[in-house]
């Protein structure tokens, strides 16, 4: 059967980083028999030039077709001074909400051969495997009433929603008792419960549900103690989950412990198991163009969905092996070079995965 892969580049970094996942993928479909059909479609930015939507329709249309869809990063300065509804970011936001994409996995994962390259010292982050689930379609981030008004005494004033319903609490919490069930039993709950009702009622919610997961060991920390445990000693957790905004800050702060935000996948999943996957980085203007970003984050995602959505886990194991690799074999993007090592560009780093692959095959 033939799997159809929705193409989304976006902006910036999106297309470079892209290109050498579609690499990978034409030698998964010529050396390990993959049978695959891409499919490009514009969203952010690139899509506000051509269509003046970040998010138009036959984009959507398209990744509802798709099996998985595969997605780079949008935003710029180009587009910073639009109004907000039609700016790159709120077309990323809004296939999200649409494709009803509520649950966000983040692993961050230390490759031993970057112990060195972590802003911390080795023995913290050595054997790192921690992952963060973040609600990703609810929270602060769509709640309403928002917007900015004139206030009574002629001042600006802005505000957002913080909202959270207890079936989307449940929804996320099921998903992070299942999967911790799979890895270390360990599950913590990071909220803001001495200060929101919001977080009061996820709190509630997530300790409620714990009684169904017996085997699975759940903690609670507040965001601000969770940041701070995360680069005192983040090997203390196994599974995090989180609302919106919370995973959004955490998952860089992890990112980092690995040595780059660069190396971070991330898997965006509906209730039946379709995904969009997408680095956890963004379009990073300020090396776009310039064959220097790293494109790994971009081809450990492509295995997240060969996994989560395309019942193809030794396909996903070939590809992260074949990460494992190259970084064995020395090759560095600029964002995690290190002393001793070889310095690649953006297009031969996806190369020398994709020959790694192929060796593999045969
Ligand atoms: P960013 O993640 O784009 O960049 C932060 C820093 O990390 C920059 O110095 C950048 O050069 C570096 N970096 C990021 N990815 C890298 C990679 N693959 N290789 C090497 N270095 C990398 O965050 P930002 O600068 O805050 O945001 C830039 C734009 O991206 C904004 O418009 C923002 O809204 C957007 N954004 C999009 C997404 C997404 O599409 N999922 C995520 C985050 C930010
Ligand atoms: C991310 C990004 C997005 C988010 C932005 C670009 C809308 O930062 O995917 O982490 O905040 O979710
Ligand atoms: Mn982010």
């Amino acid at each position: 059967m033939t799997v159809k892969i929705a193409i989304l580049s976006g902006d910036g970094i999106g297309p470079e980083i892209v290109a050498e996942a579609i690499k990978v993928i034409g030698c998964l479909r010529k050396h390990y028999g993959f049978q695959v059909e891409l499919e490009e479609a514009q969203i952010g930015g690139a899509a506000v030039d051509t269509s003046g939507e970040p998010l138009p329709e036959a984009t959507l249309r398209l990744a509802r077709q798709a099996d998985a869809i595969l997605l780079g990063a949008v935003g710029g300065p180009k587009w910073e001074t639009l109004e907000r509804r039609r700016r790159p970011e709120q077309g990323l936001l809004a296939i999200r909400s649409a494709l009803g994409l509520f649950g966000n996995l983040r692993p961050a994962i230390l490759y031993a051969e970057l112990a060195g390259a972590s802003t911390l010292r080795p023995e913290i982050v050595a054997d790192l495997d921690i992952l963060i689930v973040r609600e990703l379609t609810g929270g602060i981030y769509f709640g309403e009433p928002r917007g900015v008004r004139t206030s009574g005494t002629g001042e600006r004033e802005a505000y957002n929603t913080l909202l959270y319903r207890e079936s989307e609490i449940v929804r996320i919490a099921r998903l992070a008792f299942e999967i911790a069930g799979k890895r270390d039993a360990r599950l913590c709950s990071v909220d803001k419960a001495n200060v929101l009702e919001s977080s009061g009622l996820w709190r509630e919610v997530v300790t409620q549900l714990s009684g169904e997961y017996p085997q699975v060991e759940l903690s609670h920390l507040y965001v601000d103690n969770a940041a701070m445990q995360l680069v005192r000693a983040p090997k203390q957790f196994d599974v995090i989950v989180t609302g919106n905004l919370f995973g959004d800050i955490l998952s860089d702060c992890a990112a980092m412990l690995t040595g780059s935000i660069g190396m971070l996948p991330s898997a965006a999943l509906d209730e039946r198991g379709k995904g969009m996957y997408e680095p956890v980085h963004g379009s990073a203007p300020d090396i776009a163009g310039r064959d220097v970003a790293n494109p790994l984050a971009t081809i450990l995602s492509l295995a997240m969905m060969l996994r989560y959505s395309l019942n193809q886990a030794v396909l996903a194991e070939r590809v992260e092996s074949a990460v494992r690799c190259v970084l064995a074999e020395g090759y560095r993007t600029a964002d995690i070079h290190t002393a001793g090592t070889r310095r690649v560009g953006t297009r031969e780093m996806g190369e020398a995965v994709t020959a790694a692959l192929r060796a593999v095959a045969s």
